[in-house]
């Protein structure tokens, strides 16, 4: 089974953290919506007809689009792909742009999942990051999803904030538990160098959370979490009931999925495209009929470094199976050996024929994964 991404490029102002794509420019959705019918029409052949069971509208900020939008893009991709009975529809909705009337829309449009951008249920730091929503907001989106019927509901956290004590972390975690919340993705903050925080941090205004610290907030995530019934089955992301994002899912497990809209990537299991992150570029270039996306075949030495880097990020891990249908140059037993010390420091573990790192030592996935990725 495919996915299938669709990029909404609008926000109303920039967080001071984030560096996706996305543009204030909010006259252009018009524009935009245009291009992105054209643009699932140009490529719907791209999954070659296979079927696909999860559509996500990410962004940017997909709740700045109004029904009749959201209504025209869902349409198209039935029209044009091959889309699963039981497909898994999510959409990001950022608090404040959320009301009854908004969400019982969402419903009935079909989306069966919506992914919450709460960051922070404390004033104090959606200020400093430049939210556009107060907590108030942030607890009442979460009710008013639950009440319009969702199921499904993911929230977003931010933790690892220079001025978020393990306290005030703790606070933010066990809130959840007052909602029927199945889905939770919690992210370390990264100080990315084209952002507000990104310039500050330059001119010592702001610094990042000592390692001491963050791997603290890290342990009390893991424990509260697992307290509130959630499942840790990726370094930021947890579910309850197996509630997995599918979607995700299918990126870590090296699934097909086509990425509509600018910046957007897709994956054919042969090679990756791109949109450019040029919002005009993309408009101009899908109304007038052209193809703009770019295309990279992927080596075999790429392919076994993403699978290290995707499923090494999760509890399923690499099995040896997967490992040899890439047919690369490493035999699963060389690879085995070169995963030695991790072993024997109990950071990785080897069972049923899988390798994966042990939960424990998630917190250092990106050093363990940047290591395996030369062939020694
Ligand atoms: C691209 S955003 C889209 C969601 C939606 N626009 C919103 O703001 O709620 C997806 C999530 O990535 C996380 N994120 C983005 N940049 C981050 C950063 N630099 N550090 C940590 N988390 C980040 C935030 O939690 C955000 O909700
Ligand atoms: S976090 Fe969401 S609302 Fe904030 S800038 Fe990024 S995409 Fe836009």
């Amino acid at each position: 089974m495919a996915g299938i991404y669709i990029h909404i490029p609008f926000c109303v102002q920039r967080c001071h953290y984030c560096d996706f794509f996305s543009s204030t420019s909010l006259d252009l959705r018009k524009q935009f919506v245009n291009a992105c019918l054209k643009e699932i029409e140009l490529r719907a052949d791209y999954l070659d007809g296979k079927e696909s069971d999860t559509i996500y509208l990410g962004g940017g900020t997909p709740s700045l689009l109004d029904a009749d939008s959201l209504d025209l893009i869902l349409n198209k991709l039935y029209k044009h792909l091959n889309i699963s009975s039981k497909t898994e529809i999510t959409i990001e909705a950022n608090p404040d742009d959320l009301s009854s009337e908004v969400l019982a829309n969402m419903k009935s449009l079909g989306f069966n999942r919506i992914s919450l951008g709460i960051q922070s249920f404390r004033d104090i730091d959606l200020l400093f990051m430049n939210r556009r929503h107060t907590a108030d907001q942030a607890i009442n989106s979460i009710r008013l999803a639950e009440k319009s019927g969702f199921q499904n509901i993911s929230v977003d956290l931010i933790y690892g904030l220079d001025a978020l004590s393990d306290k005030a972390w703790m606070k933010n975690l066990m809130l959840l538990k007052d909602f029927h919340v199945n889905h939770l993705s919690a992210y370390h903050l990264t100080i990315e160098p084209e952002t507000v925080f990104g310039r500050w941090h330059k001119a010592g205004k702001i610094q990042e959370m000592k390692e001491g610290k963050s791997l603290n907030q890290y342990n009390t995530l893991r424990e509260l979490s697992a307290e509130l019934g959630f499942e840790h089955y990726e370094i930021s992301n947890f579910a309850k009931n197996k509630k997995y994002s599918r979607h995700n899912t299918k990126y870590w497990k090296g699934e097909w999925y086509l990425g509509i809209g600018p910046s957007a990537h897709s994956f054919n299991g042969k090679s990756r495209h791109w949109n450019p992150s040029d919002l005009q570029q993309y408009i101009d270039g899908y109304l007038t009929d052209c193809l703009i996306t770019k295309q990279e075949d992927i080596s075999e030495i790429d392919r076994r470094n993403e699978l290290i880097m995707t499923r090494l990020r999760t509890k399923w891990g690499i099995k040896q199976a997967d490992w040899e249908t890439l047919n690369h140059k490493q035999s699963w037993g060389e690879f085995v050996v070169q995963c030695q010390k991790y072993l024997i420091s109990k950071d990785m573990i080897l069972k049923n024929n899988m390798l994966s790192i042990s939960v424990d030592s998630w917190f250092r996935a990106d050093g363990i994964i940047a290591d395996l990725f030369s062939i020694e």
